[in-house]
């Protein structure tokens, strides 16, 4: 960083996750940035000897994230970089339905909570904050699968539904913050499929190549929020850059 450039503020939530780790570990060992504010469920998100990682920890409930996300923004007021790397796919008792018969009640809200609700929250508190921020760019993982027009394989259907829901939160954000954010760009980005805890059960059929590491997924989708600039705009895109359908 010049002597003469502003310092970054960068902002990871779902922090102890495999993309979210990467990221905040990426940011908080690049020069440019003097804080990076790194929630998670756990405390143990490691600031290691990066002076500039500032490890929260949430219980991501309402009262916590507005707490949280107020706490952020009156502190870093210029917060140029966001990344919301919520998600769930599988649990104990629960995994990507196959068929109609497979749904649940419970299961099904656990991945509209985590995927949609979860990230829409933080987008909800930390919006206020961000109204005289100039350029703020948002980046929120969703997935392939929340593409409706890519849908040829079906099965799936919480996560696919929960990724499709988020989307469509976000496009309505997008449209609000043109107005009342000028300085907010928005992204819902599919990282490929990555070596992560979410994708571990699933990755037996991954051709060769193609299963990535979530270093590398972090270092493209940096590079993706640094040419993205403000457009008013949601954009939908994967790893490599590419636009996908909605
Ligand atoms: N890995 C892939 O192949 C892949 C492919 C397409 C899309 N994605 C998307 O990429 C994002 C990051 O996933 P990842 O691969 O890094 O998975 P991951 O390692 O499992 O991380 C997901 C993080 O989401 C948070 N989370 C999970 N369950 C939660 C719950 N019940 N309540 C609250 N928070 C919860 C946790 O954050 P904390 O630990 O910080 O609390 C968790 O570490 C997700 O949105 C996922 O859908 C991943």
């Amino acid at each position: 960083m010049s002597e003469t450039a502003t310092a970054m503020q960068g902002l990871v939530v779902g922090a102890g996750g495999g993309i979210g780790s990467a990221m905040a570990q990426r940011w908080s060992q690049d020069p440019r940035f003097d804080a990076v504010w790194a929630v998670s469920r756990s405390a143990d998100v490691d600031p290691g000897s990066q002076s500039s990682l500032r490890p929260l920890s949430t219980d991501q409930s309402e009262k916590s994230i507005a707490e949280l996300a107020g706490m952020i923004v009156q502190e870093s007021p210029r917060l140029s970089r966001i990344v919301i790397a919520l998600g769930t796919l599988h649990g104990p008792s629960y995994g990507p339905e196959k068929s109609l018969d497979a749904l649940q009640l419970a299961s099904m809200q656990e991945a509209y909570r985590v995927n949609c609700i979860l990230p829409m929250l933080w987008l909800s508190a930390l919006a206020p904050g961000l109204r005289k921020n100039p350029d703020c760019r948002i980046a929120v993982l969703s997935a392939r699968v929340g593409s409706i027009g890519d849908n040829r394989l079906g099965g799936w259907y919480s996560y696919r539904s929960a990724k499709a829901a988020l989307n469509m939160g976000l496009r309505s954000a997008s449209i609000e913050l043109a107005r009342r954010a000028k300085g907010v760009k928005l992204i819902a980005f599919h990282p490929g499929t990555v070596d992560t805890a979410l994708s571990e059960p699933f990755q037996r059929g991954v051709p060769e190549g193609k299963l990535f590491a979530p270093d590398f997924v972090a270092g493209q989708l940096d590079r993706i929020l640094d040419t993205h600039g403000v457009d008013g705009e949601l954009s939908y895109l994967d790893w490599a850059g590419e636009t996908i359908t909605w």
